[in-house]
């Protein structure tokens, strides 16, 4: 093979002419373009970064206080109930905002023996209501007083609490514990308390329990485990 057939740059300078400006009409091959972030711009923002961390755990004691300033609210359960607002709720309708109820039709709970005496009694008379004939100051009542177990424990006891301390009433306060234990007290009762002549019988004013005679088998009907006495093992 002899060079001639070879292609060679033109050796002429004509032709070296040429040859340059046909190659500079050429635009250039498309390359991938290469921008990378100008270093000192980088060693900004990594900087930053660093100093952002650094400023969050050296900061993580106030976080909350510096952004957020809502007032946490804590529900506490065992936050008093007003009984007061239960009242407003439940009972004003019938005994009235004075507690003097209306004359002949609903009974005032101020100065009322219901109300200031047996304590159990005075629940059970919230839990199951009343229906019959019931005694208030003298004045007899025959109307129909609501059940009001509907309502928690802590309420029950907040009204109570609060019927026992207001409009010159000044009885000891009564427990969500109290209201418990008369709950569980009459379990299966459903109808309300035949008047005051059933509350009586079932809780004996003081004045009359020395000489009941059915204050004996009443205890006899309740069993009272004895110390030391063992389940019977089958
Ligand atoms: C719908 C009307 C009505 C509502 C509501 C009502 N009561 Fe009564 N309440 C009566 C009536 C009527 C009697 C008398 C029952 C009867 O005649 O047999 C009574 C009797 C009573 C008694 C015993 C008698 C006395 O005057 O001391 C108490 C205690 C009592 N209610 C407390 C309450 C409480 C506490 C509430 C609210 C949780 C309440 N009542 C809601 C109508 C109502």
């Amino acid at each position: 093979m002899s060079d001639e057939h070879q292609q060679q740059p033109p050796t002429s300078s004509s032709g070296k002419e040429r040859f340059d400006r046909v190659i500079g009409r050429e635009r250039r091959e498309p390359e991938e373009l290469q921008n990378p972030v100008p270093r000192p711009l980088a060693a900004l923002a990594i900087a930053l970064m660093v100093w952002g961390a650094w400023y969050y755990f050296q900061n993580t004691d106030y976080p909350v206080a510096a952004g957020d300033r809502r007032t946490a609210i804590v529900i506490d359960p065992s936050a008093a109930i007003d009984g007061g607002a239960v009242y407003a709720a439940n009972c004003v309708a019938c005994h009235q905002a004075t507690g003097a109820g209306l004359a002949g039709v609903f009974p005032p709970l101020a100065d009322s023996q219901w109300v200031l005496g047996d304590e159990a009694r005075l629940v059970q008379i919230l839990l199951h209501g009343i229906a019959g004939p019931i005694e208030v100051r003298g004045q007899v009542y025959a109307g129909v007083m609501p059940a009001f177990a509907q309502l928690s424990d802590g309420e029950i006891a907040a009204v109570l609490t609060h019927v026992r301390s207001t409009w010159g009433n000044s009885a000891s306060p009564i427990t969500a514990d109290q209201v418990t234990a008369g709950r569980n007290r009459f379990p299966d009762r459903e109808a309300p308390w035949n008047g005051g002549a059933e509350l009586d019988q079932a809780f004996p004013p003081a004045s009359s329990r020395r000489r009941a005679p059915g204050d004996l088998a009443l205890m006899a009907a309740t069993p009272v485990p004895l110390a030391g006495e063992r389940t019977p093992r089958h």
